[in-house]
């Protein structure tokens, strides 16, 4: 029986009898740390600045040979054996990132290839730090319309290969990692009850990486004037995130007619502490429900909320049948919210 007490909005389209539940997540991040006091020797910073700052103490930096492919399968092979499925039973497979392993093909085809999930179509998804979210809602659909029964989304990243070494204002606060979702359709429970994306392209300068497309295609020029590195107004996307999160949570609670006492935890995408203390406090959260973890990984962008997730699972802090909240913002600018029953 699933809960009456829950409303689910996608009971009102012709799903009936469908959920999009996901069946297990897993995650992996490099063995390599690097800490405030490793940065204090690169860059004009202290632990201190970082710490008070942004909350992140330390970071997760892939091997040179390790690649955002090789991260996205280790992910993705946790998350199959928790939920015990045959890679060869994955049908899609949706790859979030804006560090791809090349510009094409595809890094969800690589991981097709190292995963053995040899049925499954894939292709990648680039919404920056909101990838996560986007893939959850393009692979429901494909769950809910009965096209597919196991969609696999992975968020994966190797920001330390375009985040600018010498540029103190953004290299302190990107990590590398991943996480996956298996996703498929299970009784006995609302699943993905709800997702809302939103972008707006009018804002689009303040986080971008400017080189290496059609626009400033790389040439000793672009490498010399350092464009195929992130770029970052940092406090107009504080004030960006914290305005957009707060906004998609909202619509997604309504959506499902809940106050947000009824959320077990609150994932917000791992960018900042001030950000995450902004988004509970206008929320009216309580500090216990808002999960964070950049302490350790600082931001991992598209594999952000997806590295939370498993880590709030494993550690107890979500049990089925709780109310998860997962709230993303990254440059588009993009964001979204998904209220999911675990
Ligand atoms: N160490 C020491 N000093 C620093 C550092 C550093 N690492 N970085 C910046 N500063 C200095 C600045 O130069 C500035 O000095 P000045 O006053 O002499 O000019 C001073 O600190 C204050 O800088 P602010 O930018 O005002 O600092 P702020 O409190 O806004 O914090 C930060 C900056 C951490 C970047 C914050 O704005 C932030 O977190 N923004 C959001 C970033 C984010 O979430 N980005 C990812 C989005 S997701 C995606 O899609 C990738």
């Amino acid at each position: 029986m699933t809960n009456p007490a829950i409303k689910n909005p996608r009971a009102e389209h012709d799903f009936v009898g469908r959920t999009c539940s996901i069946s297990a997540v897993g995650s992996y991040v490099p063995e390599k740390v690097l800490t405030n006091a490793d940065l204090e020797k690169l860059v004009d910073t202290t632990d201190d600045w970082i710490t008070s700052r942004t909350g992140i103490r330390e970071r997760r930096i892939a091997a040179d040979d390790e690649y955002t492919s090789d991260m996205a399968t280790r992910a993705a092979q946790r998350a199959l054996e928790r939920a015990e499925v045959d890679p060869a039973d994955v049908e899609l497979i949706i790859l979030a990132t804006i560090t791809p392993d090349m510009p094409f093909p595809a890094t969800a085809c690589l991981v097709q290839e190292k995963i053995g999930a040899h049925n499954a179509a894939a292709f990648d998804v680039e919404a920056a730090c909101s990838g996560f979210v986007y893939g959850l809602e393009i692979g429901q659909q494909f769950i809910m319309s009965r096209t597919y029964d196991t969609v696999l989304v992975i968020g994966a990243e190797k920001l330390s290969s375009i985040v600018d070494w010498e540029d103190r204002n953004t290299c302190v606060l990107f990590g590398d990692g991943a996480g996956a979702a298996v996703l498929q359709n299970r009784e006995n429970t609302h699943g993905l009850l709800t997702a809302c994306m939103g972008a707006d392209g009018r804002k689009a300068s303040i986080l971008s990486q400017p080189g290496g497309g059609c626009l400033h295609p790389a040439t000793s020029q672009s490498v010399s004037d350092r464009l195929h590195y992130l770029k970052m107004d940092g406090q107009e996307v504080f004030k960006n995130a914290v305005t957009a999160m707060t906004t998609a949570a909202r619509e997604a609670l309504a959506r499902c007619e809940l106050e947000i006492d009824r959320i077990k935890c609150i994932i917000p995408h791992q960018a900042n502490m001030r950000i995450l203390n902004a988004v509970g406090d206008r929320l009216g959260a309580r500090e216990d429900q808002v999960f964070s973890n950049l302490q350790r990984y600082g931001n991992t962008s598209a594999a952000s909320v997806a590295i939370a997730l498993d880590e709030a699972v494993e550690q107890g802090q979500v049990e089925r049948g709780d109310l998860i909240l997962l709230l993303v913002f990254g440059a588009g600018l993009t964001w979204g919210a998904a209220v999911i029953e675990w």
